[in-house]
């Protein structure tokens, strides 16, 4: 089996390209020659090896007996023949520790039962060799088109996981026994493996709830990228002007954030949110094609993705000018005061939801002072109230790291029920969004929209804020823009 036969992308679109010039069997003959070797120099283990071989032993022990199966995912069409850049699943990720930039499309991650426990094999299409056309007919996998891809050998030695051909998988499952899949990622292996909706919802959620506490290798990761976006908001900052001399400048801080995001990681983590003005009040504002004006606020929720696919997940608002007026400000602070009372509430033997509440008892107290809350802060925070959330419909934060949204198929008991515990990594996040047609607020509050979000690790005394670096309280950040921007 060809690899590309296993792929759930569009083959024929390359096929059939019309652009492209036939070759002759002169040429093909020609191709075959006079290629020296070329082995990567420098190949060594990489440091996540000795985490991932815990994780995968954790796992073993769930599943004695079991074959596992996690599919990298495959190339998605964006349109006709362009895909959009790859990026593996995040349980392959997890368990192989293999970097963005050494992840093959169409690869499986197994863990193949042994005796008492499990071997772990990696199935991949490994550099295209010469004695094929494919290194330079095939614009989709050969090496003349995308680039080399590991040997066998080279991951072996890199990932410390016996590694094979992709063409051999279909062998391999012709062995039957009981096999569980994360299903939807690979098209071509989901056909080859009986399907159990339950117990592979439950191989789901116990593969996702693995990665609540997050080791050290974790934690080391998610503070360079965390390092990183905070290197991105400083070059968002030091683009205001730029931004404010033309039309759509939204767009113009976007690119700048992502320009950091490919020098220093992978990728984004997820589309930044760039919204200036009353785009703030839209949760999820990702056309970011707004102009940027002076006297408003921006709210810019961005987060780089380093190379182990680890993320950020931050969000400031900034007055556009360096100076915030009174009524951003009082919002401001309503939303400065409620994220403090977040993360003093974070601490293990607390429930997740407890920072949530705290946040939601300034929310409160702010619409209150606002004379805007119809009922009194306390019947507000009883669950049957709760209007205060006309100004955040929204929780509060989530955890946070392979996955900007992680672990995102535990159960409500596991999740927002649960107990914090040292190792988790949380986002507090709250904000205060006074839509623009909100007439319960006097005009110059309208279309006002702020949010706050900082990393917090739990640690065994409490929490540590892993994106301190960026400045929080309005004073501070306007003593921060002004260094950058004179
Ligand atoms: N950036 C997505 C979120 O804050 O949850
Ligand atoms: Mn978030
Ligand atoms: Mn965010």
């Amino acid at each position: 089996m060809n690899s590309a036969n296993n792929s759930n992308s569009n083959e024929k679109a390359l096929e059939v390209r019309t652009h492209d010039i036939p070759i002759a069997d002169a040429m093909t003959e020609f191709m075959k020659i006079g290629w020296a070797p070329s082995p990567l120099t420098g190949v060594k283990p990489h440091p996540s090896i000795p985490f991932t071989k815990i994780r995968r032993e954790k796992l073993s022990k769930q599943y004695p007996g079991i074959r596992l199966i996690f599919p990298s995912g495959s190339l998605k069409v964006r349109s006709n023949d362009s895909d959009y850049p790859f990026r593996a699943h995040s349980a392959y990720s997890w368990f192989t520790g293999i970097i963005s930039l050494d992840c093959v499309p169409d690869s499986l991650f197994v863990m193949e039962p042994n005796g008492s426990g499990h071997d772990a094999l990696l199935f991949i299409h490994p550099r295209s060799p010469r004695d094929s056309d494919e290194f330079y007919k095939n614009a989709r996998h050969g090496e003349f088109w995308i680039g080399r891809r590991m040997t066998l050998e080279e991951t072996e030695t890199k990932y410390g996981l016996k590694t094979e051909k992709i063409e051999s998988i279909e062998e391999f499952l012709a062995n039957k026994k009981d096999t569980l899949i994360i299903r939807g990622e690979d098209k071509h292996i989901d056909g080859l493996v009986a399907e159990n909706e339950e117990k592979e919802k439950e191989f789901l959620n116990f593969t996702s709830l693995m990665r609540i506490v997050k080791d050290q290798y974790e934690i080391d990761e998610m503070q360079k990228a965390i390092d990183v976006s905070v290197r991105g908001f400083a070059d968002m900052i030091r683009v205001f002007p730029a931004a404010i001399s033309v039309p759509r400048g939204e767009r113009v801080i976007e690119s700048a954030f992502y320009g950091r995001a490919r020098l220093e990681g992978n990728d984004l983590g997820y589309p930044s949110i760039v919204a200036s003005g009353a785009h703030a009040c839209v949760l999820h504002w990702i056309k970011n094609d707004g102009d940027v004006l002076p006297g408003d606020l921006i709210l810019i929720d961005a987060g780089v993705e380093v190379e182990s696919h680890y993320t950020a997940d931050i969000t400031r608002t900034f007055p556009v000018n360096g100076k915030f007026t009174e009524a951003q400000r009082q919002i401001y602070m309503i939303v400065y005061k409620a994220q403090q009372a977040g993360i003093a509430a974070v601490k293990p033997g607390a429930k997740f939801k407890d920072f949530h509440n705290a946040c939601m008892v300034e929310i409160a107290k702010g619409a209150a002072e606002l004379g805007v809350l119809p009922i009194s802060v306390e019947d507000s925070l009883k669950p049957e109230g709760g209007l205060h959330r006309r100004w955040q419909v929204c929780g509060s934060g989530h955890h946070l790291g392979i996955d900007v949204h992680d672990c995102a198929h535990a159960r409500k008991e596991q999740y927002a029920e649960a107990v914090l515990e040292a190792g988790m990594l949380i986002t507090v996040e709250p904000g205060f969004y006074i839509q623009p047609d909100d007439t319960l607020f006097p005009e110059e509050y309208r279309g006002i929209g702020v949010r706050i979000e900082d990393d917090i690790l739990v640690t065994e005394s409490g929490a540590k804020i892993l994106s301190n670096a960026l400045p929080r309280h309005p004073d501070e950040v306007e003593a921060y823009m002004a260094k950058l921007l004179k």
